[in-house]
């Protein structure tokens, strides 16, 4: 049995709840779910959703069906969702830009360690093993230290934090005390990448996987630049942008997040081809029409033989969110197959496959076809040990 605590009850989170009960009732097939041939020790039916956090009073207090009903025709969503409720999490301010109202644990201003120990209670009675950050896109500072980390929480500095590195945070004292666990950041914050997080994980004995799901165009530009430097042909620029109507296109409106955003997708560039060509990647802006359904397009232009210069043009629809929904049915399972073979820290055959950052910080972003041969290596010898994030630094 592997538990689950869902933080950010959106679109992908529900996607992810609506389709593995789908799943494990065999009402759907496992497309989009990479590793669904793979035994990984765990099946979907061994995935058991014990929790649920949101800030959106809108969502708060209701039950998972009732929040399914937001995006999905009430016939599909399955009846199990209606046991489980979305409890108050923390939004340490950042979200007054967003069109709903705030509810949350820290909305009275009071210590941060009085909402970590509340965070703390309740986790230890949800007993979760796997805990997914499917958060609204906040853009987070690297710690280094777990000490200046620690202080930072200590000394009730929000403008400094970020609600995934406190979730993280509370995470790690539940891991120190109660059990091991894994947190999976699937959004921007620096996690996976901040050796802070990593080392204490590594230490305390839990897990971190990360940061930012790679699901649409990000994937596709890694594997289109690997060819390029396989054929050695010189590229010359890389455009990529995204158009899409869904509340997280809305989000990555404000400046900071985008900034997050593109940070965590431009690194490819320079990983893959060795040389950093000029390139323009990020979300570009938000059409509601499009709703969840985002257009992508992308156009490279490179050098081939002789001083010929070609061109690669790309445009894609893609559905946004149940891409990342897939993928958390694989990430919730290798990362209890990662827990049980006592591998901590975080494990960058994981993330290089899953991620768009791939933690630990330093590690380079790799084609995802290569990634992909590297996770079956790792699965196949799980009880490998685990890369330690500071002797990579
Ligand atoms: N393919 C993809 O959709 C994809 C790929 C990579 C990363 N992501 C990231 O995944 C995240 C979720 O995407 P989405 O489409 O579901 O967005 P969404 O806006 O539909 O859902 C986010 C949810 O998180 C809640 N939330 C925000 N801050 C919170 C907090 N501090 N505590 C608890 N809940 C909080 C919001 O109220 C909302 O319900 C985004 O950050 C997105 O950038 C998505």
């Amino acid at each position: 049995m592997i538990r689950v605590v869902v933080i950010g009850q959106g679109q992908v989170a529900s996607n992810f709840v609506v389709g593995l009960e789908r799943l494990k009732k065999g009402e759907i097939e496992p497309y989009g779910v990479p590793l669904a041939d793979m035994d990984l020790g765990y099946n979907f039916n061994d995935i058991k959703i014990v929790g649920s956090y949101d800030v959106d009073a809108g969502k708060v207090g209701r039950s998972l069906y009732d929040v399914a009903k937001m995006y999905f025709n009430e016939e599909i969503i399955p009846e199990e969702l209606k046991d489980i409720y979305v409890r108050k999490g923390i939004s340490l301010g950042k979200l007054q830009d967003m069109p709903f109202d705030i509810v949350s644990l820290d909305e009275n201003n009071g210590s941060l360690s009085d909402v970590i120990d509340l965070l703390y209670e309740e986790w230890c009675r949800l007993k979760p093993d796997v805990v997914v950050d499917l958060t609204t896109t906040q853009y987070g500072i690297v710690f280094r230290d777990f000490k200046k980390l620690e202080e930072t929480v200590l000394k009730n500095n929000r403008e400094l934090l970020t609600p995934s590195q406190v979730y993280c945070y509370s995470l790690i004292k539940y891991v120190e005390n109660v059990r091991s666990a894994a947190y999976v950041n699937c959004i921007p914050v620096p996690i996976a990448n901040d050796p802070a997080i990593v080392g204490k994980m590594m230490e305390a004995g839990g897990l971190v996987l990360g940061d930012d799901g790679a699901t649409g165009a990000t994937p596709l530009t890694a594997d289109i630049l690997r060819h390029m430097a396989d054929r050695n042909r010189k590229v010359l620029s890389v455009a990529q942008f995204n158009i899409g109507g869904n509340l997280d296109f809305l989000a990555l409106l404000n400046k900071e997040r985008n900034r997050a955003k593109e940070f965590t997708k431009s690194s490819i560039v320079k990983d893959i081809l060795g040389y950093d060509a000029p390139h323009y990647i990020r979300p570009t802006g938000y059409l509601e029409p499009l709703g969840d359904k985002k257009f992508v397009a992308m156009h490279l232009i490179y050098k081939s033989f002789n001083g010929a210069e070609d061109e690669i043009i790309v445009n894609m629809r893609i559905n946004d969110s149940p891409a990342l929904a897939g993928y958390v049915v694989d990430l919730v399972r290798l990362s209890k197959l990662a827990l049980d073979n006592e591998i901590y820290g975080t494990v960058y055959e994981i993330n290089a496959f899953y991620m768009k950052r791939p933690g630990p910080l330093g590690s380079k972003s790799i084609s995802k076809i290569l990634a992909r041969r590297l996770l079956g290596e790792w699965v196949g010898k799980a009880a490998r040990k685990p890369v330690k994030a500071y002797e990579i630094i």
